[in-house]
């Protein structure tokens, strides 16, 4: 492992199961007439040797649609399955990293010093998390100069990637919590990433960027990562009470079918309430239903890993 300061740890939570877990709790949501059948998911089996990290980009340009909070507690399902995960924060609210508990002002060096300075190193400011396993590069407001510094630079497209080369062998996943925009910086994580992951907010002007952000993600796959693929959309904010959320979910499946995570996040106030205590709901409220449906996403996409 790189050596990392613990600046945003206050000591890491003894968190049950960590690395052997494989109870398998199935959220509760109800799915409505979505005509797709649930399907269960084994718990992944131990991983022998860590690394390379496949890496991931949680994306789309529409704010608020839970990029963030599936950044965090995707993330932290997957350290309780016992993977070695980096959470990037690359979005100048520093909202993943406030998430965690950490304060962006209060930062000396953030993941925007390591992008313009080559003398520097990612293991320069990685931080521990609460959660056992689970390290972050964090970010604050500065990161936004690097959206308008990095245009003259040669491989401008590149420097993130350029950051996180040296960490991947230490990681199993590598998650990147993208800013809600398709400018300069998101396409550098799109060109860093092996695959993206979309959440969706099921509400009814979910799909409208859908297609414009699809367009970006193939044009970086043809000029610049040839890697890159859709690993799936994340349905989030689900409401099964309302006629319409189960509608919006129903296109959504529609529309792109197996691309659509089985694995869908019911809107919870707990979210909320997490962000304040700085901490995933895997940790907060481990058995609410919100925890259940990230376990089940890290068992999902383990899944479709293998
Ligand atoms: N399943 C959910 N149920 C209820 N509230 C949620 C859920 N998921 C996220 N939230 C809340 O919705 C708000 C937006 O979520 P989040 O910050 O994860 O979105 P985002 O896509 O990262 O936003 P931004 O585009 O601003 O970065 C937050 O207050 C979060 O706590
Ligand atoms: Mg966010």
């Amino acid at each position: 492992m790189p050596p990392s300061t613990s600046g945003a740890s206050a000591g890491v939570l003894p968190l049950e199961g960590v690395a052997s877990d494989t109870s398998v709790d199935e959220p509760d949501v109800d799915l409505g007439p979505t005509q797709r059948p649930r399907v269960e998911f084994p718990p992944p089996p131990p991983v022998e040797k860590h690394g390379p990290a496949r890496i991931v980009a949680m994306c789309n340009q529409k704010g608020g649609v839970g990029k963030t909070t599936s950044t965090i507690n995707l993330g932290a399902a997957l350290a309780e399955y016992g993977r070695r995960v980096l959470l990037v924060d690359f979005d100048p609210q520093g909202a993943l990293s406030v998430g965690l508990g950490l304060n962006p002002h209060d930062l000396e060096m953030s993941i925007y010093n390591i992008l313009m300075d080559d003398r520097l190193k990612a293991a320069d400011i990685l931080q521990k998390t609460p959660i056992n396993g689970m390290d972050l590069l964090p970010a604050n407001i500065d990161l936004s100069a690097a959206e308008i510094q990095l245009v003259t630079e040669v491989g401008r497209e590149q420097a993130l990637g350029r950051v996180l080369r040296p960490l991947i062998p230490h990681y199993d996943v590598v998650l990147i919590d993208c800013q809600p925009s398709l400018g300069l910086l998101t396409v550098n994580a799109l060109t860093a990433a092996d695959g993206v992951i979309v959440p969706l907010e099921c509400e009814y002007f979910a799909l409208r960027g859908v297609a414009l952000l699809q367009e970006t993600i193939e044009k970086v796959r043809d000029r610049l990562n040839p890697r890159l693929e859709i690993e799936g959309l994340l349905a989030t904010m689900y409401d099964s009470r309302t006629v319409h959320g189960r509608e919006v979910l129903s296109r959504l499946i529609e529309a792109f079918d197996e691309r659509v995570f089985h694995t869908v996040v019911g809107r919870t106030v707990r979210f909320p309430e997490t962000t304040v205590a700085g901490m995933p709901i895997t940790s907060f409220a481990p058995s609410s239903p919100g925890a259940k449906a990230y376990k089940q996403l890290a068992r999902e996409v383990l899944a479709r890993w293998k």
